[in-house]
């Protein structure tokens, strides 16, 4: 007879990852399909506000608590022209919009989405075109978003009625420079030499920023991690963050191989690190490079669909993913993998945020409404505030096609030392059975249960739709604390999100 599955761990508020940068809850908005246009943008629509925001959208990302947004690409970025995105919106250019091979309107531009960003409660994070242009057009950006007045750009926001600076802090020197596909691509030498001279550049404009340098557009590019290792040995002193993306799917429909990808993005993580470190050693420096993941997610269920479309049409519905329960699952993990990294991975974007591989779908004219990915996006960005606990943990593991010792648990924690709250993030990956887990939590004396959160589903492919949800999550979990132990019931293939908090006396 196999052995029953158990796991155990030991969680002790002393064994400190990091505090959480609460910047790795971020998000992306890129020109591309609905996710401006008909997305947070719809004039027209019953929901919209005076500026033609969907008040709808903008309440869903409040509610997840996106604390960044970044902006205007992704590829895109690496054909923009910023200035066609400012001043009276009459005399703005239509123009073919080269990355997704659309019309680009440019109602909606750098003003615009500052203060949609304000309306949403997050920061902007905003990358520079380092595609077709490089210093010039990024110097005269951030004098035109960051200096006060007195100079041409400065003044001319100020015509276009922006009187205050919009003081961006956190800035991407272009985007995805690795990738073949992008216009512009270079290698990592020639990326390297422009990082460094448009971060100089844009630094000595607002020496306050902070600089994030491309890294691999994923580890399967061949140039990674040699890409990293070249672009900060040229551009270390001027940059502050580099940035990585990844994107999984389950194509070959093999769940166990799927459920174990954050596993790829773990060994991301730690050879990004690595290799910021070597070139630290090398220049004897005492400045880390810290990580930015600002672009990650599940994408390959829109792929076929959009190889349809029509080229050069205003908004059309492209990378529009119906996420099923299996990929909330692998969000759920990547979110894991994220928090257990929370000592270098200081910012992350999920890719993206509205109708384009995104967690919040909308109607044109219509509702908003939720995907599969918006709950554990959600319970991370708000339980997962506070400190990274290590959690120590033995759990019983499978090897899949890609994969081996893939523990069928995995786990972060979270400890708010001041709600005194410890927040516990798991997933059972074990596609028939339940797990029951076992927790050492006797540091965190005199704290009860407050709930426990479960996203689970019969059906690993169930969806949601604007009409139906089929997956949300309910919390009655099966859990009890005694003695400072925690013993939880892990349902087979579903997301627990445990909250314990110190039980008030008055
Ligand atoms: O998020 C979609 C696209 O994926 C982005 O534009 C690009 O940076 C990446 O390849």
């Amino acid at each position: 007879m196999a052995d029953k599955l158990q796991a155990k761990m030991v969680l002790d508020k002393s064994y400190q990852i990091s505090e959480v940068d609460k910047r790795i809850y971020g998000s992306f908005i890129e020109h591309l399909g609905r996710a401006v246009y008909g997305g947070i943008y719809e004039p027209g629509h019953p929901d919209a506000d005076e500026q033609g925001f969907r008040k709808d959208v903008i309440d869903l990302v409040k509610e997840l608590q996106v604390p960044i947004v970044r902006y205007p690409g992704g590829n895109m970025v690496s054909a923009y022209n910023w200035e066609d995105g400012v001043g009276p919106k009459e005399s703005r250019p239509k123009r073919l919009e080269l990355a997704w091979r659309t019309i680009e309107t440019n109602e909606i531009g750098t003003n615009e989405f500052v203060d949609w960003a304000k309306k949403a409660q997050a920061e902007v994070m905003m990358a520079v075109n380092l595609g077709t242009r490089g210093i010039d057009a990024a110097r005269n950006l951030i004098e035109y978003t960051n200096h006060p007045s007195g100079t041409y750009w400065s003044d001319l926001r100020r015509e276009h009625g922006y009187e205050q600076p919009h003081n961006i802090k956190t800035w991407c020197l272009g985007n995805e420079m690795d990738g073949p596909w992008q216009v512009g691509h270079k290698t990592a030498a020639e990326y390297g030499r422009i990082a460094k001279e448009t971060g100089k550049a844009m630094k000595l404009v607002d020496p306050s920023i902070e600089l994030v340098a491309c890294g691999s557009s994923n580890t399967d590019m061949p140039t990674f991690p040699e890409y990293e290792a070249t672009t900060l040995d040229i551009a270390y002193d001027e940059v502050d963050y580099i940035s990585l993306h990844q994107y999984y799917g389950n194509t070959s429909n093999d769940p166990a191989n799927y459920l174990a990808k954050n596993m790829d993005m773990d060994h991301f993580i730690k050879t990004v690190t690595a290799t910021c470190d070597y070139i630290k050693a090398k220049h004897r420096s005492k400045k880390t490079i810290n990580l930015s993941f600002d672009e990650w997610n599940v994408w390959y269920h829109s792929r076929e669909h959009d190889e349809r479309l029509d080229p050069w049409t205003v908004a059309p519905p492209q990378l529009e993913d119906v996420y099923n329960f299996e990929d909330a699952l692998l969000v759920g993990s990547m979110l894991i993998t994220l928090l257990r990294h929370a000592d270098r991975v200081k910012m992350a974007c999920m890719a993206q945020l509205v109708n384009v591989i995104a967690p919040i779908m909308t109607e044109n004219n219509g509702q908003s409404w939720k995907q599969t990915i918006y709950y554990p996006y959600l319970h991370a960005s708000v339980y997962g505030r506070g400190i990274s606990l290590q959690p120590i943990l033995s759990s019983p593991k499978y090897d899949s096609k890609d994969f081996t010792d893939v523990p069928f648990i995995d786990s972060a924690a979270v400890y708010d030392e001041q709600d005194e709250a410890l927040t516990i993030f798991l997933v059972n990956k074990h596609l028939e059975e339940a797990i029951p887990l076992d927790v050492d939590v006797r540091s965190f004396e005199g704290y009860e249960i407050e709930e426990h959160i479960v996203l689970e589903h019969h059906d690993l492919k169930a969806a949601n739709t604007k009409d139906t949800t089929r997956v949300a999550p309910h919390n009655k979990g099966e859990s009890s604390l005694e003695d400072g132990r925690l013993k939880a019931q892990l349902n087979r293939t579903s997301w627990n999100v445990i909250r314990l908090r110190k039980a008030r006396t008055n």
